[in-house]
């Protein structure tokens, strides 16, 4: 759909790689990508409008890369599908930021002995055992039947929002729905009511969208970290039916409790999960289906299919482009490449390796019907995403909403104007104007009480 084309081919951003001393995490050795970093700055923001045809070139010239990340740090890249789940499912590349190079965690932390994350330890920078740890106690929330008891409630507050919308004129998806919906929903369940979500989403907008930390970036930690404390220390207090309440209080099986920086960090990684990935679903969903009308039409006339929409938009347009950093260990191959085991940085971008064409056929075109089983959207392994069936059923609940409360909604603005996030974390819309399209029969006031997903 979109057209914007890199006006720069990957060939014009390869740059020589400088030589560097042994050890530092930026040094390679024995790698095939020719002795060159792709420097992925030079693409400028049509890497961020539009980042595809860049993964195409990158995985026509081989599914690992040197690269230089906007911001100026190196990194590994891979782009292929089976290369990314190789790399996802490899123990050698690990999260905890004890094996990361000393100059990444300086930088990252403010000090070379500092390992821990700025806003506290969870399992998204843990390893085995203590990763198995920490996941083991938050899965309890996340069952399957949990998840489906909040059914119900999901439906009301997207009733809710969607009821808010005018009858007929304009209205912005992700301010009015995409970004409200999730947040709401994170907060009920880790029990945070009066979540001051402004406070919240400033500070953690900063965070996501640097791909290298800047002062802001210290800054915001800073002002996340006297944020979460406030908040566990109110569980502390007051403990609720929820699940913060639960962690603050939870002795594990060998009786011990979550250390505070666990506890910070496990509440900075649900709010944060919670809040920036699942707005990017309902966002990426919403205008595949309007930019797609004859599909659109498809689901309209059977909701059986939207459950098809939301997985091929995961594929196609999925929420987080690339994962969280890894750091090599040891030496490792991914692929042919042979990454040194330095403690530089490993990214998997899971929007390339989901239109790997050696996986999917025709993988730039969007596809209701397709098979897309095995996509990458929800990471692979020992991190695969916890909230996982949370996502798709918000997702399910506020795009049958939307389309059905509005069966005239449609996009307000040519696709090439909408604007995208910046950073290569994320892959999401700024805004999404639309227009609403006259009267709506089902939700075009506030008397509606529940979605029918
Ligand atoms: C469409 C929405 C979502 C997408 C696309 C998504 C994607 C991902 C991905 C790719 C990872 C793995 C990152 C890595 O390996 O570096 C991950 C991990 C995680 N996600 Fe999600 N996520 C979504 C929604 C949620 C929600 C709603 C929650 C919970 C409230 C959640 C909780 C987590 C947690 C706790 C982890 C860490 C798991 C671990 O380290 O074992 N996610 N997610």
């Amino acid at each position: 759909m979109r057209q914007v084309l890199a006006s720069r081919s990957v060939a014009s951003c390869v740059v020589s790689a400088p030589e560097r001393p042994a050890g530092n995490a930026n040094s390679r050795k024995g790698a095939s990508v020719s002795g060159n970093i792709v420097d992925l700055e030079e693409f400028g923001p049509v890497f961020t409008e539009n980042p595809y045809p860049i993964y195409r070139e990158l995985r026509a010239r081989g599914p690992v890369h040197r690269v230089r990340l906007p911001g100026g740090l190196e990194a590994w890249l891979v782009v292929g599908y089976e290369e990314a789940r190789a790399a996802l499912g490899d123990a050698r590349l690990r999260k905890d930021w004890s094996f990361a190079a000393p100059e990444l965690r300086r930088m990252r932390t403010g000090s070379e002995e500092n390992t821990t994350q700025l806003f506290g330890r969870s399992m998204l920078s843990a390893d085995p055992p203590d990763h198995s740890r920490l996941r083991k106690l938050v899965s309890k929330a996340f069952t399957p039947r949990r998840i489906e008891a909040l059914r119900p409630r999901i439906e009301e507050l997207t009733a809710d929002l969607v009821g808010a919308l005018p009858a007929q004129g304009r209205a912005d998806v992700m301010e009015t729905l995409a970004y409200p919906l999730p947040i709401a929903v994170i907060c009920e369940i880790l029990g945070v009511p009066a979540l001051d979500q402004d406070r919240f989403q400033e500070a953690s907008n900063k965070l996501i969208s640097s791909d290298a930390p800047t002062p802001d970036y210290f800054d915001s930690a800073a002002r996340l970290n006297a944020y979460l404390d406030e908040l566990v220390a109110e569980k502390r207090r007051a403990p609720g039916d929820d699940v913060l309440s639960a962690l603050v209080h939870v002795t594990d099986e060998d009786g011990g409790r979550l250390s505070d920086e666990e506890l910070r960090g496990t509440a900075f990684v649900l709010l944060f999960a919670g809040h920036e990935t699942t707005v990017n679903l309902i966002g990426n969903a919403t205008l595949a289906l309007l930019t797609h009308p004859e599909q659109l039409a498809e689901v309209r006339g059977d909701w059986s299919l939207l459950d098809g929409a939301i997985e091929e938009t995961l594929r196609w347009e999925g929420p987080v482009e690339a994962t969280t950093w890894r750091f090599a260990s040891e030496d490792l191959t991914i692929g042919d490449t042979l990454v040194s085991g330095d403690g530089g940085i490993v990214l998997v971008s899971l929007v390339s390796g989901n239109r790997d064409e050696a996986v999917y056929e025709d993988p730039e075109s969007f596809d209701i019907h397709r098979k897309t089983g095995g996509h990458l959207a929800f990471g692979h392994g020992i991190h695969y995403c916890l909230g996982a069936a949370l996502a798709r059923m918000e997702a399910r609940i506020a795009l049958r909403a939307l389309f059905e409360g509005f069966p005239g909604l449609a996009l307000d603005v040519p696709v090439d104007e909408l604007r995208w996030r910046p950073g290569m974390p994320m892959r999401g819309l700024l805004t999404l104007p639309v227009d609403l399209g006259g009267p709506a029969p089902l939700y075009g006031g506030r008397e509606v009480s529940a979605a029918a997903a």
